[in-house]
């Protein structure tokens, strides 16, 4: 198999992304690049800083003095903006709530896909995110979207919440992924967005191996 393949993973909030993106690039041997994180990070430090999140220019500078990077563990991956870890705190719900706000900004945008495309140089990655079949890997080999009833995408986050101590009721969190969702779609700047080329996977009632297997697949008969 070559190493040098990129895979996009796209879709809408909790549509099951990151989870079979860093399983994929485990099996693989590939690099996991969660695009998402770095927004969270930024919208992160925006927050602590009481950065108005409208305001991109502050944004920018705040971007500008801040590396976002990753390191692999065995189960999952670490985020640290310079030597701070925000692995946890960028998956608050107050971050959830404001991120797509942040990722609305087209020089932040730009700025964050310029590092996301440094990360997928050489190839051999797997990412995830909204824009990455369409904006920042438009020649990538694989592309996949993932989508599933915001009704099963709910309860998803749901139960990975109370695994995590935070009890957020069901109905709220379909809003919440409803709000997002619409935000994301209806942006300017690379809304989300099925790239042409992109397979359509309706995660709704598979589990996460069956959605790996089903991206393996594709992924095979690129290699063919
Ligand atoms: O994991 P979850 O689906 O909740 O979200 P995420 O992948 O961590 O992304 C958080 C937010 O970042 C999204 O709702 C988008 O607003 C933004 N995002 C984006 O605009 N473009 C990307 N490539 C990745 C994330
Ligand atoms: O990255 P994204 O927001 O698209 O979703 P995720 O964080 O990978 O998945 C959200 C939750 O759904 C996680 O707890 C996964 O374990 C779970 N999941 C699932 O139950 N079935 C799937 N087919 C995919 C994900």
């Amino acid at each position: 198999m070559t190493n040098k393949m990129m895979i996009a993973i796209d879709g809408p909030a909790s549509a099951g992304k990151s989870t079979v993106a860093k399983l994929l690039a485990n099996e693989l041997g590939y690099i996991y690049c969660d695009t998402g994180a770095m927004y969270r990070a930024l919208t992160y430090e925006a927050l602590q800083k009481g950065i108005n999140l409208e305001d991109e220019e502050a944004l920018i500078i705040l971007l500008e003095k801040n590396a976002i990077s990753f390191e692999p563990t065995e189960k999952n991956q670490k985020v640290y903006l310079n030597n701070k870890e925000v692995t946890e705190a960028i998956r608050q719900p107050d971050v959830t709530n404001s991120v797509s706000a942040v990722a609305a900004h087209s020089q932040v945008r730009k700025e964050l896909v310029k590092r996301q495309q440094k990360i997928a140089d050489k190839g051999g990655v797997v990412m995830d995110g909204r824009d990455i079949g369409t904006t920042v890997l438009p020649h990538a080999e694989v592309k996949i979207f993932l989508i599933a009833s915001v009704e099963e995408r709910a309860e998803r986050r749901y139960k990975e919440n109370k695994l995590n101590g935070i009890d957020t009721p069901l109905e709220q969190l379909k809003k919440e992924i409803s709000d997002r969702d619409y935000k994301d779609s209806h942006r300017e700047s690379s809304p989300l967005t099925k790239a042409e080329d992109a397979v359509l996977l309706d995660t709704t009632s598979l589990d996460i191996q069956q959605v790996i297997g089903k991206i393996k697949e594709v992924v095979s008969s690129r290699i063919s």
